[in-house]
């Protein structure tokens, strides 16, 4: 298989493992609507090995996806001089792009750590309290919102290759992105707004 053929396979293979733990991640904290049933669950995820095994796919997934888009990056940057035709609607600029999937990183590394802090006897009122800052509701949604433009993207890219058309494609992307953030996003608006 051509060189190219075979990163771009191994980052949809590792995007797909991230993409399936973004929805089983947000269905289980829907939970948190039954304060029971959320920490019963995190309980059991913090028991035995799940919890290590899962930050331990997490970590090797995110390192083989990050260093097979630098190598793309490479790949592409040597081989064209002319770029291809873009049927983006709008071209951010390079550098954006690179600093928000930079931020997204970081926030994905600094929400692990914080959760790695919380205490896994009632994990229920340790989110209540972290979502209590205003500035950690702005961090998340700022981070849903990189992560969502990122998806949007990387699916839409990933139907076309598998031969839906750009429209069909552009949006199911959507509406699986925007359904994704909004189940992510209903905790810390509901925590910060409503339970206060
Ligand atoms: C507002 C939304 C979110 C909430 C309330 C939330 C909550 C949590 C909680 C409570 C834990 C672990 C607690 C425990 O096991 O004791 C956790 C872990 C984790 N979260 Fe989130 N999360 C959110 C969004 C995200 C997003 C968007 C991502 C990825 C982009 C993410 C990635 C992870 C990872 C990698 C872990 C560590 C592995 C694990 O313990 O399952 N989370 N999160």
């Amino acid at each position: 298989m051509h060189l190219m053929q075979l990163q771009k396979r191994t980052m949809a293979i590792a995007g797909l493992v991230m993409f399936g733990y973004l929805i089983f991640h947000m269905l289980s904290n829907l939970t948190f609507f039954s304060k029971e049933l959320f920490n019963e669950f995190y309980q059991w995820y913090n028991a035995g090995i799940i919890r290590w095994l899962v930050l331990s796919v997490m970590v090797v997934v995110i390192g083989v996806h990050v260093r097979t888009a630098l190598k793309i990056r490479v790949i592409s940057a040597n081989a064209r001089s002319v770029n291809y035709y873009r049927h983006d609607k709008v071209k951010l600029p390079a550098f954006v792009v690179t600093a928000s999937l930079l931020f997204l990183l970081f926030f994905i590394i600094i929400h692990v750590i914080q959760t790695l802090g919380f205490s896994t006897v009632d994990v229920h009122q340790e989110t209540v309290i972290l979502f209590q800052s205003f500035w950690m509701l702005i961090f998340y949604i700022a981070g849903l919102f990189v992560l969502s433009m990122h998806l949007q993207h990387s699916l839409a890219n990933v139907m076309q290759t598998l031969g839906k058309t750009s429209v069909t494609s552009q949006s199911l992307a959507w509406l699986v992105t925007l359904s994704l953030a909004a189940g992510f996003a209903l905790l810390p608006i509901y925590i910060y707004f409503v339970m206060q």
